[in-house]
């Protein structure tokens, strides 16, 4: 598949979340979404256990009990109190990001039917109950070859989204897809479809030294 011409810098810093320049009407090839999952592999998993699965949906029918789905946890999310899109009202920089962030939800939420491809990571085991070094060594076993197949498909021209919602309801996902919900775990839904244009920017984020501590926690 072509590739742009970004540097390695490039894309760690303009891979997005894509949701309103998604190209709902060009087809995406299984084997582009293979390549990204080929480099999605490489990446670590606690004692390399290799504990991952990705299910593909392209079928209109699943993804769109899928959107229906999603729809209805996104509802319950919008009503929650701490849904992103009402937060930072105190900070203008942030409540306008958050804004712009909420609507652009609501486009994917309302759209997501018409999304050509699904990706949904999963893993083996379940993480109810478990030690939190546990629970976190294998969800961190998952999201780096998450975030893999998000780059690969940044450098093909692919636009994704991480999203969560759906876990709300992650039984009735699994049941959609015939996932087996008591030994294996979804992690997320990533919508996946070509962007419209490729310039996408780094982000405004906050100040890193708001964020860093070195070698003491009330070190600035
Ligand atoms: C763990 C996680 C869960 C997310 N869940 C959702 C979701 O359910 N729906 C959605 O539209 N975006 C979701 N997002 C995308 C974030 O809203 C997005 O990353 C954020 O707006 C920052 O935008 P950027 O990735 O373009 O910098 C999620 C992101 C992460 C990391």
């Amino acid at each position: 598949m072509p590739m742009l011409d970004l540097s390695p810098d490039e894309l760690l810093t303009t891979t997005r979340a894509v949701r309103k320049r998604l190209d709902l009407s060009r087809p995406v090839e299984l084997e582009v979404i293979r390549e990204c999952l080929e480099i999605a592999l490489q990446a670590p998993t606690g004692g390399n256990l290799q504990t991952w699965h990705f299910m593909v949906v392209t079928d209109a029918a699943k993804r769109a009990k899928l959107a229906e789905i999603y729809n209805r946890a996104f509802d319950e999310y919008r009503a929650m109190p701490h849904y992103a899109g009402k937060k930072f009202q105190d900070n203008a920089m942030r409540g306008r990001q958050q804004a712009k962030m909420a609507d652009s939800a609501e486009y994917l939420a309302a759209h997501l039917h018409e999304i050509p491809v699904h990706v949904i990571p999963c893993m083996a085991g379940r993480t109810e109950g478990v030690q939190t070094v546990w629970a976190a060594t294998m969800w961190a076993s998952l999201y780096p070859a998450v975030w893999n197949f998000m780059l690969a498909a940044r450098a093909r021209g692919l636009g994704t989204s991480l999203t969560t919602v759906h876990l709300m309801f992650e039984k009735e996902a699994a049941d959609v897809l015939g996932i087996p919900f008591d030994k294996i775990s979804q992690g997320a839904l990533i919508p996946t479809a070509y962007t419209k244009g490729t310039d996408f920017k780094a982000a405004k984020r906050q100040p890193l030294d708001d964020v860093l501590h070195i070698n003491d926690w009330g070190s600035q």
